[in-house]
């Protein structure tokens, strides 16, 4: 079953060939991409990508799910949510989240988070959600915080990223954030 979900103001829908421009409109960022594994994408690595990925509409027999963000009044593809199996066996999934910046500063990112988590915990059954950033990365550990997920490490310069080969130091720390289904429902 292809996975479509409604908040106030996004619907979250799988991705179409059609929405290659607004997808590369960010990914072609260099400042979208600075705590990416991915680095900045051409229209054409945009166009395998979303190829590749048509088919992770729904959790239940694929590597995850990886959802358009379409501000509803206006009709634009303004970023994506994913939630990728890291466990099956566990139930545990990563979630991950890339907007464009014209769109930052509204709540849109934490709104579709959120709604991404409900389906989580309410209609998958997962047990655990858990996420993961640069320490650097503000905006993106603020919004797991905004979304009540727990911090659970900080691992101080323990990785070398795609995106850090080429500094002076490249290693970066990393923190994790996790909810469990019990927390979803405490806080419902
Ligand atoms: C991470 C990312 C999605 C966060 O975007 P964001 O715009 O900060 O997050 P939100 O859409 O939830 O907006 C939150 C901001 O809007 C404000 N806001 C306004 N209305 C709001 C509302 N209704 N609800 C919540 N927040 C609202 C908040 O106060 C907050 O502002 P602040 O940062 O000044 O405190 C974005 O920075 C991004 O895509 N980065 C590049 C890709 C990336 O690094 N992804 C993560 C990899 S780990």
């Amino acid at each position: 079953m292809t996975l479509r979900l409604r908040t106030e103001r996004l619907d979250l829908r799988p991705f179409a060939a059609t929405d290659l421009d607004e997808v590369h409109a960010y990914r072609r960022l260099p400042e979208v991409a600075a705590y990416l594994y991915t680095p900045v994408l051409s229209r054409e690595q945009v166009a395998e990508r979303l190829t590749e990925r048509a088919g992770w509409t729904t959790l239940a027999g694929s590597g995850g799910v990886n959802l358009a963000v379409v501000l509803r009044d206006k009709d634009a593809v303004i970023g994506e949510v994913n939630l990728v199996w890291y466990s099956e066996d566990n139930r545990a999934a990563e979630l991950g989240y890339v907007f464009h910046p014209a769109f930052a500063g509204h709540g849109y990112a934490s709104e579709a988070a959120a709604e991404i988590l409900r389906y989580a915990f309410e209609e998958a059954g997962l047990h655990r959600v858990v996420g993961r950033c640069d320490a650097e990365n503000t905006a993106s550990w603020r919004l797991m915080e905004r979304l009540g997920m727990r911090r659970e490490a900080h691992f101080v310069r323990n990785e070398i990223m795609p995106y850090s080969k080429d500094r002076d130091d490249p290693y970066v720390s990393e923190l994790i954030y996790a909810m469990l289904g019990d927390e979803w429902r405490a806080r419902a």
